[in-house]
């Protein structure tokens, strides 16, 4: 079933011509996008065609048709206008489950960055004990997990050219992951009303090489 979502969802990117967004899961959520407005489209145009239709062609003209006849319901089209909409209705639930599950899972290989939000900073921890404030250094090309917590009240880590976020909770460790295909500097926000200066607990997701991560992280 997921394979054929997979292929289904390959199918509509190539369609919309979308070339390789900079950071993954933002390309799952443009997938999405595409497959659930191809999806609205279509159900309201097959909806909406024949309603104009009707309207035109059983008008009410005097003289001619004062009173409809009584129909007395119709056992074919009953099941097809509810087993088609079960069909897409399930189509969509296992799309969503299979991206959802997907960019919940971060792959074995991830880099894993302890991510603390504090009022009003963010400070990353890399597996060596390097500790950076505001901001965060990953290689290009790599996937990364977030293990984040809070020091005192509920932020959330927002990196919108990876189209993702997650809650960072006092007490709990949530998580998140992503990978940049491009270097560069990406701005990263908090996204949950912590204060003050909620507006400047910003971080900058700087992409980097392989070989230029490995000097940073051991400098
Ligand atoms: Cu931290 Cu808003």
């Amino acid at each position: 079933m997921s394979t054929v979502v997979l292929s289904l969802t390959a199918a509509a990117s190539s369609a919309a011509g979308e070339s390789l967004p900079v950071a993954y899961p933002a390309n799952l959520w443009n997938e999405m996008f595409i497959i659930w407005l191809v999806v609205a489209v279509a159900i309201y145009a097959i909806v909406s065609a024949p309603i104009a239709w009707f309207l035109l062609r059983y008008r009410y003209k005097p003289g001619v048709n004062e009173v409809g006849a009584e129909e007395e319901g119709g056992l074919g089209l009953e099941v097809l206008w509810t087993v088609v909409p079960l069909i897409i209705v399930i189509y969509l639930a296992v799309q969503s489950a299979v991206f959802y599950v997907e960019q919940r899972t971060p792959p074995p290989d991830s880099l894993v960055v302890q991510t603390q939000g504090m009022m009003w900073a963010w400070q990353f921890t890399y597996p060596n004990g390097k500790v950076a404030f505001a901001e965060l250094t990953v290689p290009v090309g790599k996937p990364v997990k977030l293990e984040l917590t809070s020091m005192d009240v509920i932020h959330a880590f927002h990196i919108p050219a990876a189209k993702t976020m997650e809650d960072a909770v006092p007490g709990r460790v949530t998580h998140m992951w992503f990978q940049f295909n491009e270097t560069g500097e990406f701005p990263a926000f908090c996204r949950e009303y912590c204060g003050t200066a909620h507006a400047y607990m910003l971080a900058t997701i700087k992409v980097v090489s392989e070989e230029e991560f490995a000097t940073y992280v051991e400098s």
